[in-house]
This record gives structure tokens, sequence and C-alpha cells, in this order.
């Protein structure tokens, strides 16, 4: 299949944004021996038709395609946390994630979650995602199955929460492993499906699990692991006082041999530069994610820094901290978070002004590398599965006048950036399953009334 149209994509296997733009497109693609619809061609629609003259044309010129959006940090059973107000990450755990995590015991609430999450994911133009479950080996299931018959690529993993977490949600440490080693072995690798070792933090994993969970990040090497680090002053300080001996909270990770490539720590606002280090050596990356951070308060994370020192990083909802599964409020809340000029514990940071292409490189081809899955998602490079958006920039009449006096590619960019939404992700189409998604916009015709 063919796509004429403006295309925007990235080289995906360096390091820094170069993007790749054709006013004039043509994306060319085809199904592999596997299933897998992959880009056999893309650039201008001029020099490229005639070597695919018989190729069916979809014409959506008008309207931008890049590629699906990557979603490097999210949690599926916190769709209906969104927007629970507290005071900070700890008592918003308590006071909300929990109970409602507690609830994923229950297969057929579990899958209902998982439905609307993968509906929601693909309708807002997300077509790959790293996601925490619940403690509940179940809850994985629940989603791995709706992912599937969706051909979204969903990483996700049962969380490890054996200590500091209340009854209903905290696990036994020896059947934790025992779960997670069989979930490795049912969905990793199946389909467009992997599987991420999932210790929910290290206030929360009993040593003897975060063993148990660096043994099986050896044992399968191509199996990713994801947790959080450095997010919060309160649970900074809660992990010096638990690991005295530790010279980092992320330290604590690297100790039990789950820092490595595709290793994927959402937030590490609070990293210092041998933390830096130790991220770039091993080759494991940061999910920044900005709107989890304003919501809850987190803080400001430290893209100067983070990028002197080669760390990997990419962008993430962190939905339910965060407020908005929409990658463009997610690029938004990025670059303000890039201006601040402090970092949230009082120690001042370089203020940056993150350019278009760097945003939404961050959310593509960047996240892909974070993932070590460059050139295989989050392009539209020769070779890259065929996950892509249609973009119409008149979705709205605000963003229809902004784009339309843009001068340059990047202002029209940066309009898109700061006033789209799921508005203007018109379709959606992923390299495996049902493929085209065509969404009008709007949500339901059935509204409640406020109580
Ligand atoms: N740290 C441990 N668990 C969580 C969680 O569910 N959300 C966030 N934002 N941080 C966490
Ligand atoms: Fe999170």
């Amino acid at each position: 299949q063919a796509w004429r149209a403006s295309l925007l994509w990235f080289d995906p296997h360096a390091d820094e944004p170069h993007p790749r733009y054709e006013a004039d497109g043509l994306l060319v693609t085809a199904a592999g021996a596997d299933g897998v619809r992959r880009v056999v061609a893309v650039g201008a629609f001029d020099t490229l038709r005639a070597a695919y003259p018989d190729v069916p044309l979809t014409e959506r010129r008008g309207r931008l395609i890049a590629p699906g959006f990557i979603d490097l940090h999210i949690h599926y059973p916190q769709t209906d946390v969104i927007g629970s107000p507290a005071e900070g990450l700890l008592p918003w755990l308590a006071q909300y994630t929990f109970p409602h995590e507690s609830r994923f015991a229950d297969p057929a609430h579990a899958r209902a979650v998982a439905r609307f999450f993968c509906d929601e994911l693909l309708r807002q133009g997300v077509t790959t995602a790293l996601t925490f479950a619940t403690s509940h080996p179940g809850s994985v299931d629940a989603l791995m199955a709706e992912a599937e018959a969706r051909g979204l690529r969903c990483i996700a993993g049962k969380v490890l929460q054996d200590r500091h977490s209340p009854d209903g949600v905290r696990d036994r440490t020896e059947q934790s492993l025992r779960d997670t080693e069989a979930l490795i072995i049912r969905w990793h690798g199946r389909a467009r499906l992997g599987y991420a070792i999932t210790p929910r933090f290290a206030p929360s994993c009993s040593d003897a699990q975060m063993r148990g969970a660096g043994e099986l990040a050896a044992r399968y090497p191509d199996v990713w692991i994801q947790s959080h680090v450095a997010e919060n002053v309160d649970e900074v300080r809660w992990v010096r006082e638990l690991y005295p001996h530790d010279r980092s909270y992320l330290a604590v990770y690297e100790r039990f041999g789950l820092l490595r490539e595709r290793a994927v720590y959402a937030h590490g606002i609070y990293l210092d530069a041998d933390d830096q280090r130790a991220l770039a050596q091993s080759g494991a990356a940061i999910a920044v994610s900005p709107t989890s951070n304003l919501f809850l308060g987190s803080g400001f994370f430290d893209y100067a820094t983070a990028r002197a020192g080669g760390v990997r990083l990419g962008l993430a909802s962190d939905v339910g901290g965060g407020m908005s599964f929409s990658p463009f409020a997610t690029m938004r809340a990025a670059y303000t978070v890039g201006r601040a000029a402090v970092r949230g514990d009082g120690r001042p940071k370089t203020g940056v002004s993150l350019s278009p292409f760097d945003l939404w490189w961050q959310h593509t081809a960047g996240a892909a590398r974070a993932l070590g899955l460059g050139g295989v998602v989050g392009s539209l490079a020769p070779g890259s599965e065929a996950d892509f958006v249609v973009l119409d920039p008149a979705a709205t009449p605000l963003l229809a006048r902004r784009t339309a006096q843009a001068e340059s590619l990047a202002e029209w960019l940066f309009a898109l950036i700061m006033l789209a939404d799921d508005r203007a992700v018109t379709e959606v189409v992923v390299a495996q399953g049902p493929g085209t998604q065509i969404f009008t916009g709007g949500a339901s015709a059935v509204h409640a009334g406020p109580p």
C-alpha cells in the first residue's frame, strides 16, 4: 500500500534528532512473510511513484504522516486514576493508586480497563507502549490479549512489590518470581508483544525480590526491565534510609543487575553525575514523564545535564500520575519542564528551549532507541514497521490559523505541538492485525452531567 502526504520522520539510528521531511511525499509499505507490514520505500512523490506505479495509492495531501508515537512509560491500570489530587507521590500511591490497582485481582475488571486503554492509546496515535500492569499476573494476560487483537506493540509486566505495599497489591517473593518467568515464557516475543520485568520501585521490593528480578534479567537478556527512579524528594530520602549502604537510588538497581540495555527507568529527576555515567555506560534509559512530574509536583527534569552525560531518554505520559494520553500534551509539558531553571529540590538547572524536532524525536525514534528498537519502530525509514499516524493540521480553528501562519517547518511543527490534541489524529495505522483505524474525533455521544 502507498500513501501520499507530507512526511516527517527521523534517522532511526542516530543518538540525536536528524529530521527527514518530504512536503509531497510517498510512503510505500508491504507485508512481510511474518505478516508484519514494513516500509519498503519513502521519498518524494514525483521521483518515487514511477518505481511503484501499481501500488494502490491513498491520497492524504494536506495532512502530515509521521511515525506512530511511543509511550516509554505508562500504567494501564491507572487509567481511572488520572486527575486524583494528593500531597505528592507517596500519599497519592497510598490514597488512590494502590486501592485502585487492587481491583485488578478481578480478571473481568482487568479486561474492561485493558480494552479501554488499548483503544485510547491508538485513538491518540500511540502505537508502541511500555506499560506497567499490576501485581496480579492476570492483569498482564488481560492487557496482552487486547493489545494483540489490535496489533499494538505492547511491552508490559507484572509489578513486583513484596513489601511496603498494602494487602490487595502486595505479592509474595517466590511466587512473584515464578509468575514473572511464566509470563515471560507466555508472552515475550509473541506477535508484537514483549515482556518487561517490573520491580515497582526500590522501596517496594525486598532484597530477595530484587535479586530474583536481576537473575531473571540476566537469564532473559532480550526481555525489558522497567521501574521508577529518583522521582520525588520524599521518595529519594526514603530510599536513602532503606538502602544506607548504596551510593545512590540508581546504584541500588545497579547492584542487583537491573541496569542494562532495555532497562527503562521513569523520571530520573534527582540524579547526579555518577548516576548519569552509569546510565550512559549501561545503555539503560530514562523515561521523561513531564505531565506526571507537574501534576504530582515532583520536579523538573534536567535535560542539559542528562544530555551532557549521554543518557538515552524518551518521552512518556506516566498515566495515571500523568494527566493525558496525548503525545501532544506530553511534548508540550516537556518543553515547559525544559525551560524551568530549577529542579525541585532547590538546586538550579540550566533551562533549555527544546526544538520541535527534538520533542518529536523523543516521542518516536529517540524513544525507540531507548527501547533498543531503533530501526524497528519510531521511524518511516525503509525497514521500519509500518506504524504511523495521519495528522490534520486544520483540526481546530486555532490550530488551522497558527499552522497556516508558519513560515518554516519548525514553526509549523511547534504550532502542532502546542495546539494539537486527539482531534488532529484522523487515522492510525498499525503494522500488524487490523491495519488502518479511522477516527473522526470526539468521544462517546453519551455524556453524564456533573454529580
Ligand atoms: N513509584 C512507584 N510506583 C509509582 C507509580 O505508580 N507512579 C509513579 N508516578 N511513581 C511510582
Ligand atoms: Fe510511573
